[in-house]
């Protein structure tokens, strides 16, 4: 879509329910756990594979303007443990978000490595499968990363592809491309998991706010 002359003007009948209007994210809202996903990650003696258990929450949070742009969307944590360590595996925060005038969704990533990735792809309410992804050096959707992945661990590319399952599960692959110091061709890092819901959403602050006046 064009983007109009006016970049500031808000749209004026934002609807407040950010669960009614997250379109293909929809499915996604609430909170998901599951024991048995797995990681491929890159060791020094070759690829290593980990079983993990997982807690993802995912909340609305209320629409967000950007200047004409509206979006719609849910915050998420995602936590890892191994059933072997008590210390976390892996720890991601970001947002998905949804525009419904255009189609695109969008996941943010940051993870405490010292890295963030803003991904991005288009879909449509009810759809199955959904997918976004980022490639290092795209000013648009891309990735970032401390000097020292650059170096060591670059990341070149990265996408998560969604299969819902009904309403109450939903599974995962992400790829993400690591280029190892001096090695070719990159590492395939992958996650995977089928996860089941495990609460229902609380809806977005707004729409308490909107109660409360009555
Ligand atoms: C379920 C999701 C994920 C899990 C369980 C996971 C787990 C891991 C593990 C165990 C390592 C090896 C760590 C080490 O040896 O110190 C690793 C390395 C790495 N991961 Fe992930 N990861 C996940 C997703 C991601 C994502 C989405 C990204 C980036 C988009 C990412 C980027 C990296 C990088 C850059 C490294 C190399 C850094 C290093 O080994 O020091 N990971 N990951």
């Amino acid at each position: 879509m064009a983007i109009p002359d006016d970049i500031f003007t808000e749209p004026e009948d934002i609807a407040p329910d950010t669960l009614a209007n997250l379109g293909p994210l929809r499915r996604l809202a609430g909170t998901w756990a599951s024991d048995l996903g797995v990681d491929i990650n890159p060791k020094a003696e070759g690829p290593e594979r980990r079983v993990f258990r997982e807690v993802t929450r995912m909340e609305p949070i209320d629409p967000q303007p950007n200047g004409p742009q509206l979006l719609y969307g849910l915050r998420y944590h995602t936590h890892i443990n191994t059933p072997e360590e008590k210390t976390t595996f892996h720890d991601q925060v970001g947002y998905w978000l949804w525009e419904p005038a255009t189609g695109l969704i969008m996941q943010t990533i940051a993870i405490p490595r010292g890295q963030v990735v803003l991904a991005g792809g288009k879909a449509a309410p009810g759809d199955n499968t959904i997918s976004v992804e980022a490639r290092r050096g795209d000013t648009k959707f891309g990735i970032c990363s401390t000097p020292f992945l650059e170096e060591a661990f670059r990341t070149d590319y990265y996408r998560i592809d969604i299969t819902f399952h009904g309403d109450d599960s939903w599974s995962y692959v992400t790829r993400t491309d690591l280029a190892l110091r001096g090695q070719t061709p990159a590492f395939d890092h992958r996650d995977t998991n089928t996860l089941r819901r495990v609460a229902a959403p609380v809806p977005n602050p707004l729409l308490g706010e909107l109660a409360k006046a009555g």
